[in-house]
């Protein structure tokens, strides 16, 4: 399958002969949810991000920012991260051959995203502070540097991320009644309703942010947001206004879920759909879970992240391994028992 650009090039902002930087990022698997379908009380489908080429659903952004920056002629692309988006980028500027740098706060980004974003040489840096923090001096360095900002406060990554919405309305045939979806920076919300309106669909957008990191259910920003969720451990949204627009206007809502939630959503979706999502994924289920979707008869719920991105937090949470003695009596009943 091409990528994103190539398939939905008369809805992008891009020319035939513009630049594409791709690795056949989109077309992810929505896959029917049977016993989630059947907790939910309602038919549940799952968009899963995580089968996109870095691991999460950014890819679909980056590879319209990283072209675009291409297109000005930038030499080097910097973001802000709690973890994926500096993977997507890294990779991303590897492929371009564009210099790429990160800055993520120390500490509190899981280790597969920052193997992936040292691994694609990305300059990675360690903030001493806190997403919000890295996202204001991101803003400032690119004012005055010609760098090119790759966070979801770029337009380009707005377009990008509406595919996923074309992807779903395609295979449900526009028949979807709420998208569940979490809620971090707000980027995707907002790309996601801007994707559904552009093809005349009006699911109701149902956000969740973790409950230790809620400022659009608070309704002020949060100084010191805290979550197991690292992906979501975000205070100040950048696109605060039009995520609350876009579940206000489809009649949608706002919630919490505990980091209890997410981890007991994470867990179920694992064992009992066989799908392994990052902890920040599963609040869309946790969320559907514990908040319902009013009336709705068909649910998407996005699945922003693989779970092999974060193996420590699936570790805390899974059962022991079991040692065994190299004989035939001992293997049976390790396995049997
Ligand atoms: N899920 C995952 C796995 C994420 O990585 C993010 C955001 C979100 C959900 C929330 O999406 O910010 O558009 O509302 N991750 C960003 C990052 C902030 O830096 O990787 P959002």
């Amino acid at each position: 399958m091409p990528g994103l650009i190539e398939r939905y090039r008369d809805r992008l902002p891009f020319a035939p002969g513009d630049p594409v930087v791709s690795l056949d990022e989109g077309a992810t698997p929505l896959v029917l949810a049977p016993r989630l379908s059947e907790r939910a009380g309602t038919e549940v489908w799952l968009k899963l991000e995580g089968a996109n080429p870095t691991g999460s659903f950014k890819d679909r952004g980056m590879t319209c920012a990283v072209s675009a920056a291409v297109r000005e002629g930038s030499h080097a692309v910097v973001c802000a991260s709690t973890g994926n988006t500096a993977a997507s980028t890294a990779a991303y500027a590897a492929r371009a051959g564009l210099r790429g740098a990160v800055i993520v706060p120390e500490g509190k980004i899981a280790t597969g995203k920052l193997a992936q974003a040292l691994m694609h040489g990305a300059r990675v840096v360690a903030l001493r502070g806190n997403f919000d923090e890295a996202l204001a001096l991101v803003r400032e360095l690119a004012r005055e540097q010609p760098i090119s900002l790759v966070n979801s406060i770029n337009e380009f990554r707005i377009e990008g991320q509406k595919t996923a919405a074309f992807e779903i309305v395609e295979a449900l045939d526009a028949e979807l009644d709420a998208l569940c979806i979490p809620v971090g920076n707000a980027g995707n919300i907002t790309a996601y309703w801007r994707g559904f309106k552009e093809l005349g669909a009006r699911p109701r957008m149902l956000g969740f942010q973790a409950a230790g990191a809620a400022p659009l259910v608070r309704g002020a920003p949060v100084a010191h947001p805290e979550t197991v969720a690292s992906a979501i451990r975000i205070g100040n949204p950048a696109r605060w206004e039009e995520a609350m627009d876009a579940m206000s206007s489809s009649g949608g809502a706002v919630e919490a879920v505990s980091d209890e939630q997410i981890l007991a959503a994470y867990s179920f979706l694992a064992r009992s759909e066989g799908i392994f999502c990052e902890p920040a994924s599963a609040a869309s289920v946790a969320g559907l879970l514990a908040h319902g979707a009013g009336d709705a008869q068909r649910v998407v719920c996005v699945l922003t992240g693989n779970g092999l991105k974060d193996p420590q937090t699936a570790l805390e949470q899974a059962g022991a391994v079991i040692t065994c003695e190299p004989e035939l009596d001992a293997v049976e009943r390790a396995v049997l028992q």
